[in-house]
């Protein structure tokens, strides 16, 4: 019996300079739709991977007086370190320079120019170096690049064309049919208004001014443009052209998560490159949305970076997987502060999920600390937390397949409050003063583990150490590994009822302990963060 197969993407970031938290939170997104996919049983494969040719590189390299591939190759360690460090757990890495992506760009070039889809001619025009984008004097805005508004460089160059225009036609009829081919819908717009109405011209598919690139194989003094070399990586990691079976086994992709600034290139130039080379299209490109800090896109050139690597020494991984989110809408954009972490950190983990759980321990260590008695008096109060949960596993997995993080994360936290509520309705402190309430007692503690248990299992995907710390408060990595399996798998969390009268709980530390922002924000003031 063969699973089905997930492929998903994250675009190859440029090793350029270290990461920033936007980087972080397209990759840290992938990895949790990744991982909620391992969960549901799929054949998962997260491919990630570093952009390591082109103009710009190569001048950052020389700047710093290295050769290009000493420098991609001592930033590529550290872009590593840190999703190793984020758990992002990708199953593939692709470098651009790996010499099998290297070939096989040379061979599709080949064929593309085989089949008549590359031609020669004169590039004359303009190239924005930082978005290494092509670009015509009517589309420049006020003569600067119209996607990031920075100083263009008039070049005039020996050049490779691709009869972009030829899938014109065949593009629209794809945005046409496949009304989710790009997500959000507010994207394929864009896409259909600001480019294919007014028609594609044919793409500068190579440069000859400078070197740092991959040769074209049918003359070698010219480099594959390095949108086309980056792009191609989503097959070449799977081994194509030579190694078909993997290929065919994960192609194509389920879905291409990419910042909104480079939506054209994916939904545009990638597609046509796919028909040229009559090889099945990607499901899906789903463009989410920017980190603004200060007001501004967050990059590298502009310096309003923030560092991934303090804020999870600070605060913690679990805590900045599921701020960023939960915080922003996936489609949106959204502002970045650290202020709004801290008091996220605070309330929802601290207070909401944090009390919830060390309440309920509490309570059962003082008065059930063998295990609940097999009397229960449960009530409608009861059954209608776990209704609720029931509902929660639905709205969960429905949005989850949307990729609509920030309301899955809703959805828990509302049963996570609803609990909170509970307790105050139930007033188990009270019913623990009477030998006879001790039945009721059981029903509503028993209830409450139970949600806790399913929670634990939810937030899986989001956060890495919190699901087991959670389970050995509540007694469940102690009933054994088999039984901790079971009650970590996605399924067991769709049923009420699988918390076991015999777990016997124990109090842990406070899953998140509470941040005093004032002083913390005065804190960060003083370090540099970028
Ligand atoms: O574009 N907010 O690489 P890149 C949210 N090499 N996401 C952000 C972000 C922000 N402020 N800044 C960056 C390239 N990102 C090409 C890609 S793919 C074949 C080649 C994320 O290093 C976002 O996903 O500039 C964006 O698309 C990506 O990083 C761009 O990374
Ligand atoms: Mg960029």
């Amino acid at each position: 019996m063969s699973r089905q197969t997930y492929y998903i993407t994250t675009p190859i970031y440029y090793p350029s300079d270290d990461l920033h938290i936007g980087h972080a939170y397209c990759s840290i997104a992938a990895d949790t739709m990744a991982k909620y996919k391992r969960m549901r049983n799929y054949d998962v494969y997260l491919l990630t991977g570093t952009d390591e040719h082109g103009q710009k590189i190569e001048r950052v390299a020389r700047e710093r007086g290295l050769e290009p591939q000493e420098f991609v190759d001592g930033m590529v360690v550290k872009i590593k370190d840190l999703w190793e460090l984020m758990h992002v757990d990708y199953d593939g890495f692709i470098r651009t320079t790996d010499p099998q992506h290297v070939t096989a760009v040379q061979e599709i070039f080949s064929k593309l120019y085989e089949k008549g889809d590359i031609y020669e001619g004169v590039y004359e025009g303009w190239y924005c170096t930082p978005c290494e984008s092509f670009w015509t004097e009517s589309q420049l805005v006020d003569g600067l690049c119209p996607d990031c508004h920075r100083p263009v460089e008039k070049t005039s160059e020996k050049s490779y064309f691709f009869r972009l225009s030829k899938y014109e036609e065949r593009l629209k009829d794809l945005f046409r049919e496949q009304k989710d081919f790009v997500e959000p819908a507010s994207r394929a717009n864009e896409m259909i208004n600001n480019f294919l109405k007014a028609g594609l011209d044919d793409l500068a598919v190579s440069r000859s001014n400078f070197s740092w690139g991959i040769p074209l194989p049918f003359d070698p003094d010219s480099i594959a443009y390095v949108w086309v070399d980056a792009l191609c990586n989503y097959i070449t990691a799977l081994g194509y052209p030579n190694e078909p079976e993997k290929f065919d086994h994960y192609w194509p992709a389920d879905v291409h998560l990419v910042g909104k600034e480079i939506m054209r290139f994916h939904s545009l130039i990638w597609p046509a490159l796919l028909m040229a080379l009559e090889l099945p299209l990607p499901k899906k490109v789903f463009g989410h949305g920017w980190l603004l800090f200060e007001g501004g896109k967050m990059s590298k050139s502009k310096g309003n970076v923030v560092d991934p690597v303090i804020l999870v020494e600070r605060y913690g991984l679990d805590a900045i997987r599921y701020f960023l989110l939960r915080e922003f809408p996936f489609g949106s954009d959204g502002n970045y502060s650290t202020e709004a972490l801290l008091k996220r950190s605070n309330s929802d983990l601290s207070n909401d999920l944090g009390n919830l759980l060390s309440r309920v321990v509490a309570m059962i260590t003082q008065s059930f600390p063998e295990g609940f008695p097999s009397e229960k008096d449960f009530a409608e109060l009861d059954a209608e937390l776990t209704q609720m949960a029931d509902g929660t596993a639905v709205k969960v997995e429905k949005h989850f397949e949307k990729m609509e993080f920030s309301l899955v994360l809703e959805a828990i936290w509302r049963l996570i409050g609803q609990s909170n509520k509970y307790i105050d309705l139930t007033t188990p402190w009270i019913l623990a003063k009477e030998e006879a309430s001790r039945p009721r007692l059981a029903a509503v503690l028993y209830t409450l583990a139970d949600v806790l248990r399913r929670v634990s299992v939810w937030i899986s995907p989001f956060m890495v150490y919190t699901p087991e710390k959670m389970r050995e408060q509540l007694g469940i990595s102690a009933a054994g590994a088999e039984i901790e399996e079971e009650l970590s798998s996605w399924d067991s969390a769709a049923k009420a009822g699988l918390y076991q009268d015999d777990f016997r709980v124990q109090k842990g530390k406070p899953l998140f302990p509470r941040i005093d922002v004032e002083a913390e924000l005065a804190a960060i003031e003083k370090l540099d963060l970028s």
